[in-house]
């Protein structure tokens, strides 16, 4: 049989690419085979963000260049098949339909296990199909255990949803309520991943530190509870975990922090904003006290702890003196690295019909903050020169000769070598020099 071809784009959050990597995995079996080039596809599958205004529209202009080469090309038999996944599938359902009728199927995040059922019925001349259903579990208990192409770093989720309503986010309207996978199905995919060449796995929630899955005597076990278990897979070498809410840090995860060798010392943890007053309007449920308290804690058991945050500008109510705030609360921790965005008003969200900050002063406050994010990376990195770090190498550099992998502070480090002797190995690596958003080193042995 001819192998189909399928091309995958991915907008969005690293959910959305274990999410797409799993497409790819349930399209395999009925004969698709990835292509990079959209143009020769059978199946187009563009797995959407709806977290951001700007993240929504570029699905439209994506959609719009399929419907150029449906019309430029292809006769009626062999158009491109167009499948929208993802969180604007979910968000807008039938109205994708309307808005680009030349779109044939919409699945949510948490029904696209019947991708596979929906394409066949779409070559049996249905057109338009939907699936948006949240039926909790269905989804992981569907996906196939093989996974294709297993990279030497992987994702795993084990959390999806979201019960916080921050009044600026989608989440919680697009994945659905909280729910966390069993212990022991977590531990049969990490296992097979480890086994086809993984070292590293990075557990994946929308509030993953809220993980509290049952192991197989019917026990809530926690995120540290999940790690401890993990870790005892012996070729595993490399934990972490993606993205904290700091209401869920609790106790026993920031220790196992201190205690665990695989664990690595590196915490992506949003605060959103410095100031008191706009936590509070943001539906956070800390205060920038709070959040100081647990870095504090964090480096008392792990002295080498890296941090990262995302932040928003521009929330309404905002004034300069909150934002003067926020660059503060940047300042004290001395970030190793940060997303930073303007406000985007999204449908349905309480902030959303708020007075609006003026788009102009939301990007002014954008380069200040990010003015002083880029020093402390810069800082963050220069401070490492000099340094033995442990390397996973990952792939091949841009250039002939050069391989890159990550620091335990998640830093990219290029060296000169050969590839075969350093893909998917950890390997000390002196490091030389810093740039802003990553290290060059050298092999010493
Ligand atoms: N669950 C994570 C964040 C998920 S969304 C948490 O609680 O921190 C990823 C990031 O997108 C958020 O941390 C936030 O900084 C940003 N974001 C979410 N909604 C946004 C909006 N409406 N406008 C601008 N940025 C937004
Ligand atoms: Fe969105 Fe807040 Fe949930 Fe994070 S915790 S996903 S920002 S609602
Ligand atoms: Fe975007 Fe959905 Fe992730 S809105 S950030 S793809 S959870």
């Amino acid at each position: 049989m001819a192998k189909k071809k399928l091309f995958i784009k991915t907008y969005g959050c690293q959910m959305n690419v274990y999410d797409s990597q799993r497409m790819h995995d349930l399209m395999s079996p009925h004969g698709y085979q990835t292509t990079d080039n959209m143009e020769d596809a059978d199946l187009v599958i563009i797995n959407t963000c709806h977290i951001r205004e700007k993240a929504s529209e570029k699905m439209y202009s994506e959609l719009g260049k399929i419907k150029k080469i449906n019309d430029r090309q292809r006769s009626d038999e062999k158009k491109i098949v167009l499948a929208v996944a993802g969180c604007v599938g979910q968000a807008e359902g039938e109205e994708i339909f309307k808005r680009a009728p030349y779109v044939n199927v919409v699945v949510g995040p948490q029904s696209y296990h019947s991708l596979p059922e929906l394409i066949a019925k779409i070559h049996r001349n249905e057109n338009h199909l939907i699936e948006l259903d949240f039926v909790e579990e269905a989804k992981f208990d569907k996906l196939p255990e093989e996974f294709s192409n297993v990279k030497t770093s992987s994702f795993v989720s084990v959390q999806e949803g979201c019960d916080k309503f921050c009044a600026f986010c989608v989440v919680p309207y697009t994945r659905g309520a909280e729910f966390s996978r069993p212990l022991e199905q977590i531990y049969r995919e990490v296992l097979h991943l480890v086994q086809k060449g993984a070292k590293e796995i990075t557990l994946l929630g929308q509030n993953v530190n809220a993980y509290h899955g049952r192991d197989s005597h019917g026990n809530i076990i926690n995120l540290a509870g999940l790690i401890r278990f993990l870790e005892k897979i012996p070729t595993l070498e490399r934990i972490r975990y993606v993205t904290s809410h700091p209401i869920d840090m609790n106790y026993d995860l920031i220790n196992i922090h201190g205690e665990s060798k695989k664990l690595m010392p590196f915490l992506h943890l949003p605060i959103q904003s410095g100031s008191n007053k706009i936590l509070k309007a943001m539906n956070r449920k800390h205060t920038r006290e709070e959040y100081f308290e647990i870095v504090d804690k964090l480096l008392s058991v792990r002295p080498d702890m890296a941090l990262s945050s995302d932040f928003i500008v521009g929330f309404p109510g905002e004034t300069d003196r909150d934002f003067e705030d926020t660059i503060d609360v940047v300042k004290k921790i001395k970030f190793s690295q940060c997303y930073s965005f303007k406000y985007s008003p999204r449908p349905g969200t309480p902030a959303a019909v708020k007075a609006q900050i003026p788009e102009d002063v939301k990007a002014a406050r954008l380069r200040v903050l990010q003015d002083e994010i880029q020093k402390q990376q810069f800082n963050f990195n220069k401070n490492c020169v000099g340094k033995m770090l442990p390397v996973l190498f990952e792939k091949d550099g841009k250039f002939d000769g050069q391989v890159v992998g990550k620091s335990p502070y998640l830093q990219s480090v290029h060296v000169k070598g050969a590839s075969e002797k350093l893909l998917g190995k950890i390997i000390d690596v002196r490091i030389i020099s810093a740039l802003l958003t990553s290290l060059s080193g050298e092999i010493v042995s």
